[in-house]
């Protein structure tokens, strides 16, 4: 029976899940994770090292060098790729990969005797991406606001955002303005990907365009005003883009050395969000979805389009059709992982024992783990911000007071997308009783998982079996997303959070212009003494 794979290239790794479509099973998954696995390009956590903590690039020859390497640990497990009959992927959104005149005629003549990084590596006019952790263009978003005004937030669903691609985009052709000449094209880490597949120029999606601030979203046309103040010659250098995936071109003969047949459908990339939106199986807008990854999103499909008011939330189009909302947290897991490093606990007592030992509410104390500097809301300087005494307090409280921030802080940002009676938790920690049981409590709404965390490589998968072979999306989720765990709001936790809240928002307010409770819990690129 044939197969479909779906990737994931997220912001620490690369993941891939091979789905049996008709028998509704997941064949196998294998992933690869860039600072671990593939040291010599020195992207820890997915990120180069840099003094400046707003600035975050990768090196995009990383993400070549984990395809490889993760296709053939695929074909070492025995995984039966000779059975695909489709394949898609997901990329973390707004990553940008810069290349020269020399990136169409390498892709399409690529050497399998070679490998893609060291054959890749001539085509780039830009040696390192900036990702989505990048905040460093402040300037760049104002400038870009002075000369379009609302109507970059009006027509492509998002104000200008720091670390989308079209404020990026401006401040390379400003800084680098010759590498910025010599680049012919400028993908995003998703449509990058798919180019290699396929051999050829892929196009974007609606769903991971749309994280730009260059798309219209009414048309997925470019919005030539916009693309104009960006940056000189843009239009030129902007891949082609359709509102949802279709077939981009065959697989490239090169993989063939991994096992795969012939002339195998791959279908136009996407967004790492979209397609976990995909993958949770939350199509109706009554359902919204956590996504507890690198980066926290709240996001939900919607029925008519709506802008955040508060401006951090964006509008992104929905591979199966529509329109989606998100909202976005920097200090997702790295955080956690942090603050329960320090704690001294492994993951099974972080979401257990830490949340028996404290009580409810824990007394109003609270940390918000902006270790990076946030984007919502937006903070601009790195580090722990807590209501107490944070270093004296016990491990269990400490753990309790960051999950609390973390989960009050999202209802508060993301309400704007609606009052929600279900939430689809996904992602790494969606493994976690205490932190499931906090977001319905806060949120006064019945939590669910289903059966693979990894919902943007299943989704991805779920898009390959639509695109490549005519499945519908409904019969895809009900195979793959039936929930497999539901947690019910408790009314004692309904109460406790819904009191808590105005102090919690004054306190965040507050801390937000705060600087950082103590030198230990900074970024140490911010203190410049300590990290861990
Ligand atoms: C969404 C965002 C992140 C990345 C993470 O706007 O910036 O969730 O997609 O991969």
């Amino acid at each position: 029976m044939a197969l479909y794979l779906g990737f994931d290239s997220s912001t620490q790794g690369l993941k891939a899940l091979l789905i049996d479509a008709a028998k509704g099973t997941i064949v196998c998954s294998e992933s690869v994770n860039f600072g671990a696995n593939l040291p010599e390009y020195c992207c820890v956590d997915g990120v180069l090292e840099n003094p400046n903590p707003k600035i975050r690039h990768a090196d995009p020859l990383v993400w070549l060098a984990a395809l490889d390497l993760l296709l053939l640990r695929l074909r070492e497990a025995g995984a039966p790729l000779e059975r695909v009959a489709g394949i898609a992927g997901a990329g973390q959104q707004h990553g940008s990969v810069y290349l020269n005149e020399r990136f169409a005629p390498i892709i399409g003549s690529l050497d399998s005797s070679s490998d893609l990084a060291t054959q890749l590596a001539p085509a780039l006019s830009r040696k390192t991406s900036p990702i989505w952790m990048d905040s460093s263009t402040e300037e760049e978003c104002a400038e870009l606001t002075a000369a379009c005004g609302a109507l970059i937030r009006d027509v492509t669903g998002s104000p200008a955002i720091e670390r989308f691609t079209g404020p990026q985009i401006r401040k390379f052709a400003k800084t680098e303005p010759d590498n910025y000449a010599s680049t012919r094209r400028i993908h995003l880490v998703s449509s990058f990907l798919c180019s290699v597949l396929t051999g050829l120029d892929a196009p974007l999606d609606g769903g991971d365009g749309a994280g730009m601030n260059l798309l219209n979203l009414s048309t997925f046309g470019w919005e030539e005003k916009i693309a104009e103040a960006t940056a000189p010659g843009l239009l030129a250098k902007l891949p082609r883009v359709e509102a949802v995936p279709s077939v981009a071109g065959m697989l490239s003969p090169y993989f063939a050395k991994y096992g795969f047949s012939a002339g195998i459908p791959v279908a136009t990339w996407t967004g790492d969000n979209p397609a976990s939106l995909v993958g949770s199986g939350a199509f109706r807008n009554d359902i919204a979805v956590v996504s507890l990854g690198t980066s926290d999103t709240f996001f939900a499909s919607i029925d008519s389009y709506r802008l955040d008011p508060e401006g951090f939330g964006h509008v992104f189009g929905l591979p199966s059709g529509g329109f989606m909302c998100l909202t976005c947290f920097k200090n997702g897991s790295l955080a956690r992982d942090r603050v329960r490093r320090e704690a001294g606990m492994d993951w099974e007592s972080f979401g257990g024992k830490a949340f028996e030992a404290t009580e409810l509410g824990n007394g109003g104390r609270w940390a918000l783990p902006w270790f990076d500097p946030e984007i919502t809301p937006l903070v601009g300087s790195g580090g722990l911000r807590a209501n107490f005494d944070y270093d004296a307090a016990p491990p269990e409280v400490r753990v309790r007071a960051v999950v609390e921030a973390q989960v009050m802080s999202m209802r508060l940002h993301a309400r704007w997308i609606g009052d929600f009676r279900t939430i689809r938790v996904t992602g790494g920690a969606s493994r976690s009783d205490g932190l499931l049981q906090t977001i319905a409590d806060a949120f006064d709404a019945t939590v669910e998982t289903i059966a693979t965390a990894d919902s943007a490589a299943l989704g991805a998968a779920m898009i390959a079996a639509h695109t490549c072979a005519g499945m519908s999306y409904e019969t895809l989720a009900s195979a793959f997303c039936p929930p497999t765990q539901t947690l019910h709001p408790r009314a004692e936790g309904v109460r406790v959070y819904e009191e808590c809240l105005p102090v919690f928002r004054e306190f965040e307010s507050t801390a937000q212009n705060r600087t950082p409770m103590n030198t230990l819990h900074c970024n140490r690129a911010s203190s410049g003494q300590f990290d861990y």
